[in-house]
């Protein structure tokens, strides 16, 4: 992988970076001085917010993982961030070593970046794309080069989705992502909530320097509708980070992580 380039902009003008600062959390080197400031005071403000970076790679893993073993081999994901630090591409080529991966995101600098990280890496793209417009995602030569969607494909939400506000987009979104999936499809999802976390509530009005993060919180009962004609997987809507294919029975509360994970097949 291409080391973080200074040239980059590690000054005063450079902001933050989500994604950066996604990948500090994970313990990774894509990011700048002024990425581990501001998680550092975000953090100090939002206590528990470093940890759901970590809770949220933790069940990604869990659920690429029992895909390789399902025998999925090519996986979109939604809102990839930056693809560090075991990220899905490293990790399912352990298991199948050419293994595809589409990566979307809208950050233009998250993308630049993230293309420079798999850049040689033949079966990786990166795709710079709304999450919201399945269409035009589906669509891209990133995604149909890279992709067979004639075959299973492990579908990734992974803190994204509460970042599409408009429920109905969402769920049209959802929708138009699974529909395009063939039989034997996974598709995973991990999602803020505020049921065991009552202080996330307090972060939508929280503002750090002009940057503001107010997720959309939902829970089984919003999002259940959106694996209509789709199995679960294992324990059901679990805390993210628990999730395992013979994971905890299903809780009535999320404890802990603020995290709903869920994993469902294409039957
Ligand atoms: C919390 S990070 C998750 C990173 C990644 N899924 C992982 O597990 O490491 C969220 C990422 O989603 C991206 N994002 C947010 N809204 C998006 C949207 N509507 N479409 C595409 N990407 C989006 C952000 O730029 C950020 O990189």
């Amino acid at each position: 992988m291409d080391e973080l380039d200074p040239a980059d902009g590690d000054d005063e003008e450079t902001p933050p970076n989500m994604a950066r600062v996604f990948d500090y959390n994970l313990g990774g080197t894509e990011n700048l001085e002024v990425d581990r400031e501001f998680s550092v005071e975000v953090d100090a403000m939002m206590p528990g917010m470093s940890a759901l970076c970590r809770d949220h790679r933790s069940f990604s893993r869990a659920v690429v993982d029992h895909w390789c073993a399902e025998g999925i081999d090519q996986f979109l994901e939604l809102g990839s961030g930056l693809p560090t630090v075991d990220h899905v591409h490293t990790r399912s080529r352990r298991v199948h070593p050419d293994a595809r991966v589409a990566y979307v995101d809208w950050d233009p600098r998250t993308v630049e970046h993230a293309r420079r990280l798999v850049a040689g890496h033949e079966g990786v793209s990166v795709l710079h794309a709304d999450a919201g417009d399945a269409a035009a995602v589906l669509a891209a030569p990133e995604v149909r080069d890279v992709l067979d969607l004639s075959r299973p494909v492990g579908l990734l939400a992974v803190g994204v989705l509460h970042y599409l506000h408009d429920d109905a987009l969402a769920a049209r979104a959802v929708r138009a992502y699974t529909d395009a999936l063939a039989p034997g499809s996974g598709f995973a999802i991990s999602h803020l909530t505020s049921v065991g976390r009552p202080d996330i509530h307090a972060w939508a009005t929280m503002n750090h320097g002009g940057w503001s993060y107010a997720p959309r919180l939902r829970g089984p009962v919003e999002m259940t509708p959106w694996l209509d004609g789709w199995a679960v997987v294992g324990p059901g809507w679990v805390s993210a980070p628990d999730w395992r294919p013979q994971g905890p029975a299903p809780g009535a509360e999320v404890t802990g992580s603020g995290l709903w994970g869920v994993v469902a097949r294409r039957g």
